[in-house]
């Protein structure tokens, strides 16, 4: 084998593209018949906000082109910025990872990795995240799941019970509606841990949200002014059948008060007579489990998601900490070299965050893995649960400090790619 990886790009013949296309068809199978595939990102039509690398060996011929090396291994990722602790946090989030049938197990994720999480931080990405087919690929370049895509389904029967509430009025979107359901989304999103902002370029479609639904429901309530406030909208799809096997397919649904969420799944269940479920798209435990604590709630798939920092500055100057204070610690073992070495965390008065490298690794300070660090900033995990697991090692001086700065929020993703 004579390996070589390179990132991808619009003026690359488009033999290379179609190894691409092969590849990941291959790894997942045929695009559905019911979908259009996006054109070969050759030339204008290259999509804005991805960027793709590829391993190749250059001692095999691609079959469809004799002239050029086959294409072995390949990874697709995409601009996002998420939200953790209240900031917006440049995210790469990698998607399409595939290796050719025959070459699995014989180690190339290795090289495609190293090369484009150098490169991806280089490029300003602070955090990277996936949704792994098996978290096992992934754990040895750092990652660890922090939070999960489920969807979960709850009879509509159950939701017969649901009182109407004095104060909030229901309705469907229109066209006017779009900037408060997307600013819904950002009051509820800014106060989780993990949702991407769906602010750029893989998120320029935003406006056309009623397009893409069958419809989206409003919560709303007065406002001091007589006004109407969203304070809520459930994006949602009918699907087929009028029996009890038809579901009501909810892409979000998004409450910012307890009144609004009870009126939101009110209205799911009014299809009770024509629907038997309702499938919804959260991260489980849904906060619904409070504010409706009966409801049966069995959850039908569940997709890890699974982070690791690239670049711990990056990660930490837009966060603001709620307690001023200094933590030095050190990260070990960084796969690709990104983390490694002490590091002197600050928060001064609750408002700028940052992190500087203060040297070599000595052994003396709070030793993070780079999946305990990145456990620790995303409120996954907290530092005893980090030392139980062997992912935080050493002084326990900054423990009480840590899980103040990072805990606190509930880990949440909204998006699946
Ligand atoms: C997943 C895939 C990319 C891995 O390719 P690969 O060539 O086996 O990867 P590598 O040889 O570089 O690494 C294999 C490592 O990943 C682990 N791994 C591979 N598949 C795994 C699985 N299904 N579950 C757990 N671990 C797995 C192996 O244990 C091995 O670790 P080790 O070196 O410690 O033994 C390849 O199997 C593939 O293309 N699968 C189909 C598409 C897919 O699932 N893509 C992932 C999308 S998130």
């Amino acid at each position: 084998m004579a390996l070589h990886t390179r990132r991808l790009g619009p003026d690359d013949p488009e033999s290379v593209h179609v190894a691409s296309r092969r590849l990941g068809t291959e790894a997942f199978g045929a695009w559905p018949s019911d979908r259009t595939p996006p054109p070969l990102p050759v030339g204008d039509a290259w999509p804005a906000g991805v960027a793709m690398w590829a391993t190749f060996d250059d001692e095999l011929p691609d079959p469809a082109d004799p002239d050029g090396p086959l294409m072995v291994a390949r990874v697709r990722t995409h601009d996002y910025t998420s939200w953790f602790g209240g900031a917006s946090v440049p995210t790469t989030g990698y998607a399409g990872v595939a290796v050719t049938a025959e070459h699995r197990g014989g180690g190339l994720l290795n090289e495609l990795f190293a090369a484009s999480l150098v490169e991806s931080a280089e490029a300003g990405a602070a955090l990277s995240t996936l949704y792994p087919t098996a978290p096992g690929i992934y754990r040895r370049f750092g990652y660890e799941v922090v939070a999960a895509y489920d969807t979960v389904e709850v009879p509509t029967t159950a939701l017969a019970g649901v009182r109407p509430s004095p104060t909030v009025r229901t309705r469907r979107a229109t066209p006017a509606d779009v900037p408060a359901v997307l600013a819904t989304y950002d009051t509820w999103a800014s106060a989780q841990n993990g949702p991407l902002t769906r602010r750029g370029p893989l998120f320029a479609d935003a406006e056309k949200l009623l397009d893409e639904v069958f419809a989206v429901t409003l919560a709303e309530e007065p406002d001091t002014d007589g006004t109407a406030r969203v304070v809520g909208f459930a994006s949602w799809d009918r699907g087929s059948g009028y029996d009890l096997d038809s579901a009501i397919e909810v892409h979000d649904l998004v409450a910012l008060t307890g009144d609004a969420a009870r009126a939101l799944w009110r209205v799911l269940g009014s299809f009770s007579s024509v629907a038997g479920r309702i499938r919804l798209h959260t991260s489980d435990p849904d906060v619904t489990r409070l504010v409706l604590p009966s409801l049966a709630w069995e959850r039908a798939a569940h997709h890890p998601y699974m982070l690791r920092i690239l670049d711990l500055p990056a990660a930490m100057a837009p966060r603001a900490l709620p307690v001023p204070g200094t933590v030095e610690l050190e990260v070990a073992d960084d796969p690709v070299g990104l983390l490694d070495g002490a590091w002197r965390l600050t928060a001064l008065d609750g408002v700028a965050a940052a992190a500087t490298r203060t040297g070599a690794a000595s052994g003396d300070l709070p030793r993070f893995t780079v999946a305990g660090v990145s456990l620790l900033y995303a409120g996954a995990q907290g530092t005893a649960n980090l030392r139980m697991a062997g992912h935080l090692s050493g002084p326990t001086t900054y423990d009480a400090l840590l899980d103040a700065w990072f805990g606190g929020r509930q880990t949440h993703v909204r998006d699946y790619f």
